[in-house]
């Protein structure tokens, strides 16, 4: 999808008008590409004294071989273990690591903070700090965002330790391009997860994604096919052939239907009644009106595609046993759902409604021994943002930390990362693919 604005204000010339009259000037992202390592360059690193991930970190660092930044030059990536912070009067150590460190960061650079949640830090001292580590690295991100940079807080429950690989290999890659000022949380593993192939995660897993014919959900595929999973595609039969094609390219089955079917969760079970990996309810639509001009027909039409039968389809797999042990759920929500938007009261509703469902059900799929997770995309550029009027598709993509819209692929990385056997202490988060939007939390 183009962006002209893009290409216009890094053009010479126009490129330093531009940047004397303080326009956004966005850069070009690295994403990931083949056999490319998770760091394309140095890491430095970090911790407060008395951190706990010192040993997991410098294990991680050795397992994805990546080059250790010394006392001078650039580094792509940092790293900083704030669990040892335990006092506000501590929180000073990120001052003492970043400050000379944040110059170093390359463009498309990678901060993650790894902190402790608040509610378990063991003191009420120690929970403020922990808390504050996140106004530290929201900020952050806000700071770095114009080189391309992101920044991200990750929480390691205690126990946790040894769930991160999964988790910093996509925060610290190209993969996680427009995902930034995130707070993602990692808590023990819900089931053992031996031997992960990096380079094929997925291999030899079932995946069903709805709403797989075209846009995000079929970049969504693309990326699962590309990380060795087997798929089931789902789409209205209306756009059966486009689904066809999809599917040819990616030698997938497909399922032909509107999940909004009485019968339609019936049908999804008997096509998995051998049992299905993962899921990935993609399938969505908006229907914008403010409210007081929004008939009861176009509330509920779009209240059961996005939501009534994603619970509807979870509930007929989950009584039938069909999600086989380190399965997943991983849900589409939307930056709306989370900031609200004027003209989409139907539309916010569900997906808020959809990261409900995330939070209330990850205790139920932990004691299956699964997870279930939520991406919120924020201006991801499609069709659907392409026939947008110009002012709020502008406004969509300029007002976030890194000045552009994102790509579908970038929805489909995340998701690829929640969906990995490897994730399996990560539950109940939804990480919004938004380029930290400037609007909402
Ligand atoms: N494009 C964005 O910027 C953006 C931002 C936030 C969230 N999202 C969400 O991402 C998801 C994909 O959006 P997209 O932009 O690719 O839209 P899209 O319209 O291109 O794709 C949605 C797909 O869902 C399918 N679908 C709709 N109703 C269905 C039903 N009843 N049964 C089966 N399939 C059905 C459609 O046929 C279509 O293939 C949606 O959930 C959307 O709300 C998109």
């Amino acid at each position: 999808m183009s962006d002209r604005y893009s290409q216009v204000v890094n053009a010479p010339v126009v490129s330093t008008v531009a940047k004397q009259l303080g326009l956004p000037q966005p850069v070009e992202l690295d994403r990931y590409k083949a056999g490319a390592p998770v760091v394309s360059g140095r890491v430095l690193s970090g911790a407060a004294p008395g951190g706990r991930l010192g040993r997991a970190l410098s294990a991680f660092l050795d397992q994805v071989k990546a080059e250790r930044a010394g006392t001078e030059g650039p580094a792509k990536a940092l790293l900083f273990d704030a669990t040892g912070i335990a006092d506000s009067s501590e929180l000073v150590e990120l001052q003492r690591f970043f400050y000379p460190a944040v110059g170093r960061l390359q463009r498309s650079g990678r901060i993650v903070v790894l902190g402790t949640p608040p509610a378990e830090a063991g003191s009420p001292r120690a929970a403020t700090a922990q808390r504050a580590l996140e106004g530290f690295t929201r900020s952050l991100g806000k700071e770095v965002g114009g080189k391309g940079s992101t920044a991200q807080l990750v929480l390691v429950e205690p126990g946790a330790e040894d769930e991160l690989a999964s988790t910093l290999r996509f925060l610290l890659s190209p993969r996680s391009a427009y995902v930034s000022g995130q707070v993602v949380r990692i808590g023990p593993a819900v089931a053992a997860a031996p031997g992960i192939d990096w380079d094929q995660p997925l291999a030899g897993k079932l995946m069903l994604v709805t709403g797989a014919s075209r846009g995000i959900g079929e970049a969504i595929a693309t990326t699962l096919r590309r990380d060795g999973a087997e798929l089931v595609l789902l789409d209205v039969p209306a756009l059966s052939a486009d689904l066809k094609a999809v599917a040819q390219r990616l030698e997938a089955e497909t399922i032909e239907l509107d999940i909004t079917a009485e019968d339609a969760p019936a049908q999804i079970a008997e096509r998995l009644s051998g049992g299905v990996d993962v899921v990935v309810h993609n399938a969505g639509v908006t229907r914008d009106r403010t409210i007081a001009k929004m008939p009861e027909e176009r509330w509920s039409s779009l209240m059961e595609i996005n939501l009534s039968s994603e619970e509807r389809i979870n509930d007929e797999l989950l009584d039938r046993q069909l999600l086989r042990p380190n399965g997943r759920i991983v849900c589409v929500s939307s930056m709306s759902g989370i900031a609200g938007n004027s003209g989409q009261t139907n539309y916010a509703t569900s997906k808020a409604g959809v990261i409900g469902m995330v939070e209330a059900m990850a205790p139920e799929l932990a004691k299956r021994k699964a997870t279930i997770n939520a991406v919120a995309p924020g201006f991801i550029e499609t069709q659907m943002t392409a026939a947008m009027p110009i002012a709020p598709r502008e406004a969509g993509r300029r007002l976030s930390s890194l000045s552009q819209g994102g790509l579908p692929v970038d929805v489909a990385e995340t998701i690829a990362w929640l969906a990995s056997p490897a994730s399996t202490g990560v539950n109940g988060n939804t990480v919004r693919v938004c380029g930290q939007n400037l609007l909402g939390a």
